[in-house]
């Protein structure tokens, strides 16, 4: 026996077995053998979440939560302390390309029907993980004490205090003042450095556990279990994870931390939308800046809260639609009555729901960065009512969905013809985007 062997087998002995739990998860996990690019978006959310942590470690090395303190000690770590500036950076932009990244990997869901049935465990423990997700970004935020940082988390935790009876109590109990203090700072500071992400982690772990069990959907929404070998009892359109998907997922990697690299050191402000002008003043309680404005990736929750008009002074029914319009989406799996899971096989009315509901989020988001005008409030109003319809009638169009196909049984590879009419999609969805920011 090697010494490797043996050191091994020393550690089985006392240790739920880890070769088990390699076998399990990497060498004899069968995952689906069509898996597109779709699928590197787990991998890179487990990236991102370990880039989150270790350059977190050494932020809050040098970072002082103190609200005398704070917004300069992080222009010391970007200034003097060695490296501080690039943890910093990379931090700040795993932000957000925590939400792309995020987003994408749900949209994939959406897409190819992963959340219905037998994963709707797996959906579930991703709709806890995207709130922990919010809370960890939001805390976060207020951490440097610039400007945005404080009227931000002002803004937020005031549309507690809109609820009824309990709303004004609950509002100074979550700020631990009667405005955003130093004690909120601190209690923000410890939520976002370890309670939120001991959740985060753990429900990752669940997640993960989750859908081993059941097996990878793709994106022919084909359960592969349903086809194996008589003798192996291994599925016939299934290979290991390990080497195949490791190997695939760190081309992904690559190609994300290319463009991760260019966004930390060549444009780590992003125009705005990763880190805005206003969090480069300190926070002063005395002087509210003329827009307040969330960060990007939650703007199209904060478009839907101000679509909502006020009703006899109080905000409370735009609070409950911006719950709302995170809430339905953990409701997807039963709120979906189609007998299809991709969308390569899905009906026309399918389709245009979700080309409607794609364009009404990205409007609202790009109507929730920018100060409200009336044609603006009128516009994310139709974006709103479309977002919800989207959930609100899903019933309905899935069940009966004309131009439906039947599922074939083995899974198929993508073809040219698919990739190029995608790539004219994803085309077509930036230009309109970006002429309808101008516009608007
Ligand atoms: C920290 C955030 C997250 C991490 C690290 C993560 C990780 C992963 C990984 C590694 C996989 C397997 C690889 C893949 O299918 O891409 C996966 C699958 C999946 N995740 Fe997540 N996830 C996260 C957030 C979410 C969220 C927010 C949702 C939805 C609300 C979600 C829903 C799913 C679903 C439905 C699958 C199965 C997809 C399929 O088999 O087609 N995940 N996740």
């Amino acid at each position: 026996m090697s010494l490797i062997q043996s050191v091994q087998t020393w550690v089985d002995d006392r240790f739920p077995s880890l070769q088990t739990m390699y076998k399990e998860h990497l060498s004899e996990y069968y995952a689906p053998k069509n898996f597109n690019f779709w699928y590197f978006f787990g991998s890179l959310a487990l990236l991102v979440l370990v880039l989150q942590i270790v350059t977190g470690i050494f932020l809050t090395m040098n970072y002082k939560p103190d609200a005398a303190l704070a917004f300069y000690s992080v222009e010391y770590i970007m200034r003097d302390v060695w490296g501080g500036w690039v943890i910093r950076y990379m931090h700040s932009t795993g932000a957000s390309m925590f939400f792309v990244v995020v987003y994408l990997h749900m949209f994939r869901g959406l897409v190819y029907g992963s959340y219905q049935k037998p994963r709707e465990l797996v959906w579930i423990f991703g709709m806890l993980i995207f709130l922990c997700l919010m809370a960890e970004a939001f805390l976060g935020y207020l951490l440097p004490w610039g400007q945005m940082s404080f009227w931000g988390a002002q803004v937020i935790v005031n549309l507690f205090s809109s609820i009824p009876v309990i709303g004004p109590d609950l509002s100074i109990w979550i700020r631990g003042d009667f405005v955003v203090s130093d004690a909120t700072l601190n209690r923000f500071f410890a939520l976002h450095v370890i309670a939120v992400p001991l959740v985060l982690l753990a429900l990752v772990v669940v997640h993960i556990f989750a859908l081993h069990e059941v097996g990878s959907n793709n994106p022919d929404g084909i359960e592969i279990k349903k086809n194996k070998d008589p003798k192996t009892g291994i599925p016939l359109d299934g290979i290991p994870f390990h080497p195949y998907y490791t190997v695939k997922d760190i081309f992904g990697v690559a190609v994300f931390l290319a463009i991760f690299s260019y966004v930390v050191f060549f444009a780590p402000n992003m125009g705005g939308y990763f880190l805005e002008a206003n969090n480069f003043i300190p926070a002063d309680p005395l002087k509210t800046p003329p827009h307040i404005a969330p960060v990007w990736y939650f703007t199209p929750f904060y478009a839907i809260l101000r679509a909502v008009p006020s009703f006899a002074g109080t905000q409370v029914w735009g609070v409950i639609a911006m719950g709302l319009a995170v809430v339905v989406i953990a409701f997807l799996p039963w709120l979906d009555r189609g007998n299809v899971k991709s969308i390569r096989y899905r009906g026309k009315k399918f389709k245009t729901a979700l080309v409607l509901f794609l364009i009404a989020f990205i409007g609202l988001g790009i109507l929730g960065a920018k100060p409200p005008t009336n044609l603006r409030t009128d516009l994310a109003q139709i974006f709103s009512v479309i977002y919800f319809g989207f959930f609100f009638l899903m019933p309905f169009y899935t069940k009966n969905d004309p131009g439906t196909v039947a599922v074939p049984d083995r899974v198929t590879e993508s073809t040219v013809g698919r990739q190029a009419a995608f790539l004219m999609y994803v085309g077509l969805a930036f230009v309109g985007a970006f002429f309808f920011a101008k516009l608007v």
